[in-house]
């Protein structure tokens, strides 16, 4: 499974890039609002420290205009993913920008019904928002596995990219699902290292370490 880390924070992205944990960024005007940043200037910055795809998203509503905007977003890299709604219009904006050649990931998707509308649009990436759906005591991941049942019975290329991943064991589940990607901020990437026997374990080695009286350097 492709980990993307959902978040606009450059310095973030950059501290986990040098571990190789990330294949791609995912972003939303939430997130750049709470960079700060331009979303144009602070997308490229994104864009030169990571290979992979890095999702911009549009904010039109209207077809025509997320196509614009799309183009705009996909002059900023070769490696920009323009991140449309899964609504009527943004199904239209995906066929468009994916004829062009950009890659596309449809966003915002709660139901099996839409990623297949999505995959038949040709979209790169399809985003079911796993956490939204709990929120509402809706199975989020069943719906992940509901997508990768259909997408496999008729070969769709279209990639599912678990989002709105909230915990650690969200990515657990997303890589049982078999998503072929995870979107999550970088907290939830790191408490993926956490165990509490882990801890409890050095505690001990350290100790007893102690009481030999030796050191290594
Ligand atoms: C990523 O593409 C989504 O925009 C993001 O995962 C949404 O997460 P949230 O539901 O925690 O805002």
């Amino acid at each position: 499974m492709k980990f993307f880390v959902d978040t606009a924070d450059v310095a973030a992205i950059a501290e986990l890039n040098d571990l190789g944990m990330v294949d791609g960024v995912t972003t939303n005007p939430s997130l750049i609002l709470k960079s700060g940043r331009d979303i144009l200037e602070v997308t490229r910055e994104i864009c030169g420290i990571v290979s992979g795809p890095v999702s911009a998203e549009v904010v039109a509503m209207d077809a025509q205009s997320m196509i614009a905007e799309g183009r705009k977003l996909a002059a900023i890299a070769p490696n920009i993913a323009v991140k449309v709604p899964l609504t009527w219009d943004g199904l239209k904006a995906c066929k468009v920008l994916t004829g062009d050649g950009f890659m596309v990931n449809v966003t915002l998707c709660f139901s099996a019904n839409q990623a297949l509308l999505a995959a038949k649009a040709g979209a790169t990436f399809i985003s079911p928002f796993i956490g939204r759906l709990d929120d509402i005591n809706l199975d989020g991941m069943e719906l992940i596995g509901d997508i990768r049942t259909i997408y496999d019975n008729y070969d769709f290329r279209t990639q599912i990219l678990a989002a709105s991943i909230r915990s650690a064991n969200h990515m657990k589940d997303a890589a049982l699902m078999g998503a072929d990607v995870a979107t999550a901020p970088p907290a939830v990437i790191k408490a993926m290292a956490n165990h509490v026997l882990t801890d409890k374990g050095l505690e001990q080695f350290n100790a007893d370490w102690a009481k030999t009286g030796q050191k290594i350097l």
